[in-house]
C-alpha cells in the first residue's frame, strides 16, 4: 500500500524520519548507556576486537563507508569497507579478533551471504546489520541489530540506508562504551545529537522538495551528472550517483572532491551538472574551503552547480548555481540530511521522464545469485 504516495519511493524517502527514530528506539537509557541486549556477543568478546570489516553491496556499502568515519573515530580501531564480492576472493586476512559487520536490507544479498559464510568459516564474528526479520544473513550471523525502517518495496534503496547508518553508529558508540574510548557524557552528547536527526530530515523535506524539483526539471536533458564530496560527503555523493542512475537511467559518477584535478576535471564541459556536498563552514573546517573551491573550479570550466549545503552558508550561495539547504548538524551525521535531497532529485527526475520509479529497468529489489 502506497498509502497515498504516487510511487513506494516517495512513500520510502518521506518514511526516513521514521526510519531512523525507530532504529534508535530501545537502544540507550536515559543515562545514554548503550543496550544492545538482542546483539548476543558478550563485551569481553567486543572488548577485543581489533578490527572491523564492513562487506556489503550497493547502498549498504556506501553506509559502511560512511560508518567508517564515525567508528574510527570513536573506538580508535580499523574499519574496513569490502564490497562483498570482492571479499572471499582476495584471501582477506580474518582473526578471532577480527568484527565482520555484514550490511543487508534484504538479508538475501547473495554476494554478502557468501562473504559472511567465508569470515565465520575463517574464524571471525559476523554481526549482521539487516532490514528484514528472519532472513538468511542474519540467520547465518552470530548477532544481529535489525534497522528498523519498516519495508522497503522500492528497488531503489532510501530509508534503509539511513536506517544502517544509525545502525552501524549505535555499535560504534557501543564499542566506544565497553572499550572506554569514549566518556559517557560524550556518547550521551552524540545520542541527544542522533534523536534531534528525525525532525532535521524532516525539515529537508518540508522545507527543499520544491526547489529540488524544479531543479531537477532545469536539468532533466543533461546526459551525464558528477557528484563530489568529502569525508563523510564522500560516500553520500557516491550514494547520489547510485540513485541517480539506478532510476533516471542517468550516467552519474560520485568522487572524492580532492581527486577532482586527478583526473575527472576533465569530464567537465560547458552546462554539465555537478552536485556537491558542502561541509559545514563552522569551527573553522577546512574541509569546507576544499569542497567551495571544487565548486569554483568546476565552475569556471562552464559547470552547472548544485550545492547541498548547511542553512546560511554565505560561500554556498555565493558559488553554487543552485543550493539544497539542510539544517545545522553535526558533521559525522550530516550524511543522514545531506542525502535527502539527492533521493529526491533521483525520485523527480526519474518521474520528470515518465519511468517506473518503483520498478527500474534490470534491477532485482534483492540480488539473490552471486
Ligand atoms: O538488500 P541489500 O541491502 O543487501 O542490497 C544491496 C544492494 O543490492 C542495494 O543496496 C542496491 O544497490 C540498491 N538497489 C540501491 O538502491
Amino acid at each position: 500500500d502506497k498509502g497515498g504516495w504516487d510511487s513506494f519511493m516517495d512513500k520510502e524517502i518521506h518514511e526516513d524520519p521514521s526510519a531512523v527514530r525507530n532504529t534508535l528506539i530501545g537502544r540507550f537509557d536515559e543515562d545514554g548507556e548503550i543496550k544492545l541486549d538482542e546483539v548476543h556477543i558478550d563485551a569481553e568478546a567486543f572488548r577485543q576486537i581489533d578490527k572491523i570489516i564492513v562487506v556489503a553491496c550497493g547502498t549498504a556499502s556506501y553506509a559502511g563507508m560512511v560508518a567508517k568515519y564515525a567508528i574510527e573515530h570513536w573506538v580508535r580501531i580499523p574499519v574496513e569497507i569490502e564490497l562483498a564480492h570482492e571479499f572471499r576472493y582476495r584471501d582477506p586476512i580474518l582473526t578471532p579478533r577480527t568484527l565482520v559487520v555484514a550490511i543487508s536490507q534484504s538479508g538475501e544479498t547473495m554476494d554478502t551471504l557468501m562473504a559472511l559464510r567465508h569470515a565465520r568459516e575463517q574464524g571471525s564474528r559476523v554481526l549482521a546489520i539487516c532490514n528484514t526479520q528472519g532472513s538468511t544473513i542474519p540467520r547465518e550471523s552470530d548477532a544481529v541489530l535489525y534497522t528498523h525502517a519498516g519495508p522497503e518495496i522500492a528497488v531503489a534503496s532510501t530509508k534503509a540506508f539511513v536506517a544502517q547508518i544509525v545502525a552501524a553508529y549505535l555499535l560504534g558508540l557501543y564499542l566506544a562504551q565497553v572499550k572506554c574510548t569514549l566518556y559517557r557524557d560524550e556518547i550521551h552528547q552524540i545520542l541527544d545529537q542522533l534523536k534531534q536527526m528525525p525532525e532535521k530530515i524532516q525539515w529537508v523535506l518540508d522545507h527543499e522538495a520544491e526547489s529540488i524539483n524544479d531543479a531537477a526539471s532545469k536539468m532533466i536533458n543533461a546526459k551525464s551528472f558528477l557528484f563530489l564530496g568529502r569525508h563523510v560527503g564522500y560516500p553520500v555523493a557516491m550514494e547520489g550517483a547510485l540513485k541517480l542512475k539506478e532510476i533516471a537511467y542517468t550516467f552519474t559518477e560520485g568522487f572524492a572532491a580532492g581527486e577532482l584535478k586527478h583526473g575527472p576535471i576533465a569530464l567537465v564541459e560547458e552546462g554539465e551538472p555537478v552536485v556537491v556536498i558542502v561541509p559545514s563552514s563552522r569551527g573553522r573546517n577546512v574541509l569546507h574551503n576544499k569542497v567551495i573551491s571544487a565548486i569554483e573550479e568546476v565552475k569556471a570550466r562552464g559547470a552547472f552547480t548544485i550545492a547541498v549545503a548547511e542553512v546560511g552558508d554565505p560561500d554556498a550561495e555565493k558559488y553554487a548555481d543552485i543550493v539544497f539547504w539542510r539544517p545545522e548538524c553535526p558533521t559525522l551525521l550530516s550524511p543522514l540530511v545531506d542525502v535527502v535531497p539527492l533521493q529526491l532529485l533521483a525520485l523527480d527526475m526519474a518521474e520528470l521522464k515518465g519511468y517506473d520509479v518503483d520498478k527500474p529497468r534490470n534491477l532485482a529489489k534483492s540480488v539473490t545469485v552471486e
